[in-house]
């Protein structure tokens, strides 16, 4: 079986991979062919300065109509069916399942509302047993799933004990294979462990400071060619927990309308106003910073304290790469500060790897803040923060 899928990133950054799963009776599964190891892997590696054009546009495809309508007419029917079921539900027709608030904590403020699990009761319910499979081998391009079987519609499931081998995982990120099985990795990993431990019981600023989180720090400063990096212990956090610690009230967040959550959660938690312009529309960031620098804040109109434009350098649900040199042109005439999210960029694009900098060959003090995590690329956990000049202000307001 042969997966060849074409991303085509805004018409012109084009990446082949043509992944043979299963060709000419060869079984590929955690890097290894017929037991072979594999370092050809098709990674998005493949994109190359060469490939990219910043002239076209860095808009994900529009689904066709017929589609459209057809997903939409979907949801309709099965909302409205949620609505009749949920009825049944309520004359005791249909049997609940669903956790409900208990005869003693009547009095207290509910934690199951009705309307809220709709989508989860009627719609996911139907359709659960596609996702959060357990797995049991490591998750390279194809991997081994454990069956499981729900006798009552995806409410609970059992394991049957068997193994459904060989199934194309379409649920990880692994670019560069490290969460493959090779000796090499796993050695350090278990020389580090049984030197340092698995974990410090403490933050950093306090006892939990290890000379390999400094080492890693300095790693990360001299890749990605900047004065210093921070690293935590997850990805998510390192979005949400350290934007605060860059903006507040009285800065203005100039967010890209697909940013990922952990990034709309920071800004949200920083306390800043943010405004959100059109993903990767240049005409919309640049009216809104026209427009912030013009008018500053609302009612005082007072400067902003900061701008901060906050992108990712490759969107993960679509795919589109940031346009980049635009956008550093755009925070240099208007002043602003960049916060660039190369989650899923980092380790994957740029001739050695480098990110989207290296992509459209910047120089990476043009980006103020580079944030990235070790989950995708890197086959591990965590994130950092990294830039010439956010060591200070990160550092010392940390709480991871
Ligand atoms: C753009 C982006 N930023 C941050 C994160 C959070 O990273 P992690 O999964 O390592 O917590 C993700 C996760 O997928 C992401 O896609």
């Amino acid at each position: 079986m042969v997966r060849t899928s074409t991303m085509v990133l805004n018409g012109n950054l084009t990446v082949q991979m043509n992944q043979t799963i299963r060709q000419n009776g060869k079984q590929r599964k955690n890097g290894h062919v017929n037991g072979e190891k594999q370092t050809n892997f098709p990674t998005a590696k493949g994109m190359s300065c060469r490939q990219y054009s910043p002239e076209s546009e860095q808009a994900p495809e529009q689904a066709p109509m017929y589609v459209a309508v057809l997903t939409y007419l979907g949801f309709g029917i099965v909302t409205l069916f949620g609505y009749f079921r949920d009825f049944l539900r309520a004359v005791g027709l249909e049997k609940c399942h669903l956790a409900q608030e208990r005869e003693e904590q009547k009095e207290f403020v509910p934690m199951y509302q009705d309307f809220e699990n709709f989508y989860t009761r009627n719609l996911y319910m139907r359709v659960r047993d596609n996702w959060n499979r357990p797995i049991c081998s490591l998750p390279g391009p194809a991997f081994d799933l454990m069956e499981r079987v729900s006798d009552d519609y995806n409410w609970t499931f059992r394991l049957t004990g068997k193994t459904i081998e060989n199934v194309i995982n379409m649920g990880s990120y692994n670019y560069l294979g490290f969460a493959e099985n090779n000796e090499d990795f796993l050695k350090t990993v278990a020389d580090k462990t049984l030197q340092y431990g698995v974990g410090v019981c403490s933050s950093r600023q306090e006892v939990g400071n290890l000379s390999s989180h400094e080492e890693l720090e300095r790693l990360v400063a001299d890749f990605l060619g900047v004065e210093s990096a921070m690293t935590f212990g997850m990805g998510f956090a390192t979005n949400s927990m350290n934007i605060p610690a860059l903006v507040s009230k009285g800065c203005l967040i100039l967010s890209d309308e697909l940013n990922h959550t952990s990034l709309i959660l920071g800004a949200r938690l920083s306390g800043a106003s943010i405004r959100v312009f059109k993903h990767n529309n240049m005409h919309s960031l640049e009216k809104m910073l026209r427009e912030a620098v013009c008018s500053g804040q609302p009612r005082t109109h007072r400067p902003w304290k900061k701008i901060l434009i906050m992108v990712e350098g490759i969107y993960s649900m679509e795919g589109s790469v940031a346009r980049l040199p635009e956008i550093v042109a755009l925070k240099k005439k208007y002043k602003a500060y960049l916060y660039l999210d190369e989650a899923h960029s980092i380790g994957a694009v740029g001739p050695t790897g480098r990110g989207v900098t290296e992509l459209f060959r910047l120089n990476p003090a043009d980006v103020d803040v580079m944030m990235g995590t070790f989950t995708k690329s890197f086959g591990a956990a965590g994130g950092y923060i990294a830039g010439n000049k956010v060591n200070q202000p990160v550092r010392s307001s940390a709480v991871s």
